[in-house]
């Protein structure tokens, strides 16, 4: 299959926690009128709709879908729209829906408009509790417990069968937890590793939805995004899996995250009142093998605990500093 040269892209879920980052970092990239941002309901924040084209589209709707990549001459697609895990339990066939029928609407999209590629995110929540849970391997048991996890084990098949039935390029990852101080995510699992840095800058203290010794793969922004963009960009020959590398950068319990921000701010304390959410944590890994992302993309995180937790309180200190420690979407 000829490699198609990626020009226009557009990102659905663009408003999201990894969309917003990953969309100013593409526009810097690819041009910022090449790379068209999409929403569904959330207001995007000024800088997200002023520093490019902006379209309220929701992936369910193939229709409206089409009609975008048409008006803007897209060739690639990345799909972040999704409903995370814990939101996923509350509404599983919203879940369903957004994550399975959203995916197949831009890989049939991809189909039809010859795109160059399809780059849809999965998720350690493919992994189930008969899954290995320590260096989880590539290649390993899928038998998730949350609609989440179905949807995205899905979502890798999907990926993998257009790719041989269709010869569309259509590639993904497996993202771990991701750890921002810009937009906050919503409805995940392992949201609790965000909000606690908030919450020890702004009050001192923090009630843990998880126990003390749930440990789980985690990844900070600037690495999620390299990721990202460095998996697009790989040349799609070199690629022996295509929809579900595995990738790790770091692992911790919630305890040792406490630890960690400690370190900088002695008096912190965490109470642990676990909720529905535990049992998801623990049907999933504690750590992953992604030597297959390292061998055919050249995967390398840079960010440990430690570099981590010093730039997030380092950015979240300053904004609280400003008045400005939450930010929101702020545009009409
Ligand atoms: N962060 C996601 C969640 O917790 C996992 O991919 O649902």
């Amino acid at each position: 299959m000829a490699k198609k040269a990626i020009k226009k892209i557009l990102v659905t879920g663009a408003v999201g926690q990894i969309g917003s980052e990953l969309t100013l970092e593409l526009r810097q990239r690819y041009g910022a009128e090449n790379v068209v941002a999409c929403g569904r309901k959330t207001k995007p924040t000024k800088e997200l709709k002023e520093s490019g084209p902006f379209e309220w589209v929701d992936v369910t709707e193939v229709e409206k879908l089409r009609d975008t990549c048409r008006k803007h001459s897209i060739d690639a697609i990345i799909n972040m729209a999704a409903i995370l895990s814990a939101t996923g339990e509350k509404n599983p066939q919203l879940a369903w829906h957004v994550n399975v029928t959203g995916l197949i609407n831009t890989l049939e999209l991809a189909r039809e408009l010859e795109l160059a590629q399809v780059l849809c995110p999965s998720s350690i929540a493919v992994f189930g509790p008969s899954t290995p849970r320590k260096n989880t391997p590539q290649e390993t048991i899928l038998k998730p417990t949350t609609m989440y996890g179905v949807s995205k084990v899905t979502g890798e098949l999907l990926c993998d069968y257009y790719v041989q039935r269709h010869g569309v390029d259509a590639r993904g990852l497996r993202y771990p937890g991701i750890i921002s101080a810009e937009t906050l995510p919503g409805g995940g699992t392992t949201d609790y590793a965000v909000e606690i840095y908030y919450k020890a800058i702004e009050e001192g203290r923090y009630t843990c939805f998880v126990e003390e010794g749930t440990r789980l793969p985690m990844m900070y922004m600037p690495d999620c995004i390299k990721a990202t963009i460095d998996l697009m960009e790989a040349d799609f020959a070199s690629l022996e899996h295509h929809g579900d590398f595995n990738v790790g950068a770091m692992s911790f319990s919630a305890g040792e995250l406490a630890a960690e921000i400690r370190k900088q701010i002695p008096e912190f304390t965490v109470a642990y009142e676990p909720d529905f959410r535990q049992a998801i944590a623990d049907s999933w890994p504690e750590s992953i093998d992604d030597s297959a992302a390292r061998k055919e993309w050249g995967w390398q995180p840079s960010y440990d605990l430690g570099a981590m937790t010093k730039d997030m309180l380092a950015k979240l200190r300053t904004r609280h500093e400003a008045g400005t420690l939450y930010r929101s979407g702020e545009s009409d």
